[in-house]
């Protein structure tokens, strides 16, 4: 798929087909997702795929704090990536010290570079996703038994799109969010 057209036309999918991801799909998205850029390249992010329906459904009841919107979204999905990081690394330059005020923000940043990589990787193999941040991450590590090192930083629902692809959401003006110095 041309990058152009990968970055442009990315849409969250929030309507999926009754039909699960196979799993090979599902890891060579993940293989394209883990070029992601990261401090230090320390590849903190970790992905945990939940295609097990009873799961989903735990996630549906437990995972989204009763979020309506977020509820109804999983109620038809077939797939849900649990994105997490690895703590206490990134930021760092030695073992103990973080290098800048910003401390272990650093991870997270992280965490959202892979996010939106597995998600552009996903659209480039024909696999819509939606990122949730409307999440209880202590309730989703429970449910899926995520390692301790770990914090959950997002959900992504995933899965064919059902219907035509969504047209483009809106966008602020170039001159609102760049400037020149
Ligand atoms: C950090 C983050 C959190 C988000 N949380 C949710 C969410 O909880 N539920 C949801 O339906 N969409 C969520 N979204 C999707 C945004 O609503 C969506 O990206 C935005 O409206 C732009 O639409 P587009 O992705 O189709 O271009 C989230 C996106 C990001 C990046």
């Amino acid at each position: 798929m041309d990058a152009l057209k990968m970055i442009k036309d990315r849409r969250s999918v929030r309507k999926y087909k009754n039909e699960k991801v196979p799993r090979e799909l599902m890891k060579e998205i993940i293989d394209l997702a883990k070029w992601a850029p990261s401090w230090g390249n320390f590849q903190i992010a970790r992905y945990t795929l939940v295609d097990d329906e009873n799961v989903i459904s735990k996630l549906t009841t437990d995972g989204v704090k009763g979020f309506a919107y977020n509820t109804k979204t999983l109620e038809n999905a077939k797939g849900v990536a649990v994105l997490s990081f690895v703590k206490g690394k990134s930021g760092k330059l030695d073992k103990d010290e973080y290098a800048t005020n910003k401390n272990n923000i650093w991870e997270v940043f992280d965490a959202g570079i892979a996010c939106q990589t597995f998600c552009l990787s996903a659209y480039a193999k024909g696999v819509g996703t939606c990122v949730f941040g409307v999440i209880d991450d202590e309730a989703i590590s429970e449910i899926c038994n995520i390692p301790k090192d770990e914090t959950v930083a997002a959900l992504i629902v995933y899965g064919f799109e059902d219907g035509i692809h969504l047209k483009p959401t809106t966008r602020k003006d170039i001159n609102e969010i760049c400037r020149f110095i």
